[in-house]
């Protein structure tokens, strides 16, 4: 790895695309498509939608009571009739679908033909448990093609599915299972990582203990292990189910704006926000990013790293590539297990064209060293993506160079759980910077305003605001409205706060600096800091606690909590690892703090809001800032 110095004075400003891979380019013209995107949005995205399958055409393409958005008014499709049958109706029942690989080398591929085919047993097998329309479906389970028809069986029968991440705990499962008051969970026996099977069933039952409203699981037993005890009249065998069950199952017709999903994100408080998204404005937009950002063509192999747990993989795995018709790879597993080239390894194999992956796994296989990446045939590569949190230029430059080889395109897409889609990117026919994400998508109007909601002169730092609503837009919070409505009351001027800080440069690329709000990123995860701070005092010896970000050089932040003890504790290291273990139950192990300290007192406001910013400032050695709201 080449030391910081001398990457700076590598990082030229502009990075302008190869001529071979312009030429491919599905958009040649950004800036003329993007101002059609603005000036014309009505027959823009009437042009794209209808390059999509819908029972019944929209009258309207936006209405806008600001802030409830309803794009394509009146219109009527099924996002999996557009994601499966469209492709096996025009010649690609045999198109493979994914690509799944584990650890271990194991390898399974789905066709188009047979991912319908088993998304309607799926479906009919959920409707056989009395699922339908608007029931929500928990799913809690590995990175496989399993949990996709899971999430494409709902969609099918209209259905609302919540993926909750299966490297979250019983605490978080149980609050959003019970939050979105699932009828059906549906799990797997357990998940691999490192080489480790990892149970997920048991945390299921436990999760579900008190939730008389859950009728039925969903086992997906992988190995055939488990015994009847262990299931009980609560538990459905996944495979059973499946092959009882009919392999046609006619699409319910959704209206444009039904309800398609939620899933759970981090805000500033200790609850997460369970975000919206509806059918036909999601389903449209994930289609064109995916299609104009990554350039899928017919026989583009498409690797997304992320997990289905998270709205990357929603949007990235799922919803974007198969409405594409893409052959995507889909792996189960880590990036340095069994080996630190393991990524690499399948991108040879699989020849994958696009890979889309995030800062800190980047930041994490470049600490091995360059000669693991230069082991292997990169040559495959056209496009690399990048997402989750900024992107530092140096691992920008090292994933340029040492897996695009100088030959690919690093695309930086900005977005959101609540945006559903790209929205600050360049297009691989457009020069990318290092470290700046770039250029809005279309239909996307961003600015950088003070708190008051003026525009700021470039080059300075403000609050990242959309100012005009974008047809893949959360459409509210789950049974908290105010908290949707709160995005757009933040700043004056009617406009989507992002929560983030940014700062747009002379050519009106914009670059994103972080989180504005109480929210870390750690590993590219959000996690509320009030989501830590409440699991930590379930310790019964802890009285109060307040949680910092620090940056890290490859998580991007670093957890550390500051922690006072109630009455008769006193401070050990045997505290400090039960109260990670606390978190570790109570969250998952995404959350664990990396350091605890005990403290007597935390900085409050008069109103008796705990200062982290004070704390932070503090623990870095910065500047206090304005303390005058400070209690003592
Ligand atoms: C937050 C959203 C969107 C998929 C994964 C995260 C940060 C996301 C970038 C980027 C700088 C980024 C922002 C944003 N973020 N992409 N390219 N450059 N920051 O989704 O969990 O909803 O988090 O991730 O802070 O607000 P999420």
């Amino acid at each position: 790895m080449e030391n910081l110095e001398t990457v700076h004075l590598q990082v030229k400003d502009i990075y302008y695309p190869p001529e071979e891979i312009k030429k491919e380019c599905i958009v040649q013209n950004y800036e003329e498509m993007y101002k059609k995107s603005i000036e014309n949005p009505d027959e823009f995205w009437s042009e794209v939608a209808n390059e999509l399958f819908w029972y019944q055409k929209w009258d309207k393409v936006l209405e806008w009571n600001i802030p409830y958005a309803k794009w394509f008014v009146g219109g009527k499709t099924n996002i999996t009739y557009n994601c499966l049958d469209r492709h096996v109706l025009n010649g690609k029942r045999n198109k493979v679908a994914y690509i799944y690989v584990d650890e271990d080398g194991n390898e399974k591929k789905i066709t188009y033909g047979e991912l319908l085919e088993l998304v309607n047993r799926l479906a009919n097998g959920l409707k056989s448990l009395g699922v339908g329309k608007g029931d929500r479906v928990s799913i809690y389970m590995p990175n496989t093609i399993e949990a996709i028809a899971s999430m494409l069986a709902c969609a099918r029968i209209g259905a609302i599915h919540s993926v909750v991440f299966a490297g979250f705990s019983e605490g978080a499962l149980k609050l959003r299972i019970n939050d979105a008051k699932a009828k059906v969970v549906i799990t797997a026996a357990y998940t691999k990582r490192r080489g480790k099977k990892i149970p997920l069933l048991p945390t299921v039952k436990d999760a579900i203990k008190e939730l008389d409203f859950v009728k039925k699981v969903i086992v997906w037993d992988r190995d055939n292990e488990l015994s009847e005890e262990e299931y009980g009249s609560h538990y459905i065998n996944f495979q059973k189910l499946i092959k009882s069950s009919s392999p046609v199952c006619e699409p319910e017709i959704m209206d444009a704006e039904d309800p398609l999903f939620i899933l759970y994100t981090s805000g500033t408080t200790g609850k997460p926000k369970g975000v919206l998204h509806t059918t036909g404005g999601y389903m449209v937009n994930t289609y064109l990013t995916t299609k104009t950002v990554f350039n899928i063509k017919e026989d583009t192999i498409y690797w997304c790293t992320a997990d289905i747990g998270w709205i990357t993989g929603h949007s990235y795995i799922v919803y974007g590539p198969l409405a594409n018709g893409a052959t995507s790879v889909i792996m189960e597993g880590v990036p340095v297990y069994p080996h630190p080239g393991i990524w690499w390894e399948y991108v040879e194999k699989y020849r994958v064209n696009v890979f889309y992956t995030a800062p800190t796994a980047i930041r994490m296989l470049m600490r091995f060293g360059d000669e693991i990446p230069a082991k292997y045939d990169l040559s495959s590569l056209k496009i690399l993506g990048s997402v989750g949190e900024p992107i530092n230029p140096e691992a920008w430059i090292w994933y340029y160079k040492n897996i695009g080889r100088e030959k690919a395109v690093v695309v930086d897409t900005w977005w959101q759980t609540e945006t559903g889609a790209h929205m600050i990117t360049t297009l691989p026919c457009y020069p990318s910077k290092p470290g700046k994400a770039g250029k809005p998508l279309f239909g996307v109007v961003p600015a950088v305003v003070d708190k008051e909601g003026n525009e700021l002169p470039p080059n300075t730092v403000g609050h990242l605001v959309i100012k005009k609503p974008w047809p893949s837009m959360l459409r509210t919070c789950w049974g908290e409205p105010e908290r949707y409505e709160k995005y757009w009351k933040e700043i004056p001027g009617g406009v989507y706060s992002a929560g983030d800080l940014a700062s747009v440069d002379e050519d009106g690329y914009i670059i994103i600096l972080g989180r504005a709000d109480d929210v870390l990123s750690v590993a590219g995860h959000r996690i509320g800091n009030a989501e830590v701070e409440s699991a930590i005092v379930e310790h019964p010896a802890v009285a109060e606690a307040a949680v910092i970000g620090k940056p890290n050089e490859i998580k991007g932040e670093s957890i550390k909590a500051f922690v006072i003890l109630k009455e008769g504790y006193s401070p050990s290291q045997e505290l400090i690892i039960e109260i990670k273990e606390t978190v570790k139950e109570v969250l998952g192990a995404i959350a664990v703090p990396d350091e605890v300290e005990f403290v007597d007192k935390l900085p409050k406001t008069r109103s008796g809001k705990i200062m982290r910013r004070v704390l932070r400032a503090k623990e870095l050695g910065q500047e206090l800032g304005d303390i005058s709201t400070l209690e003592d």
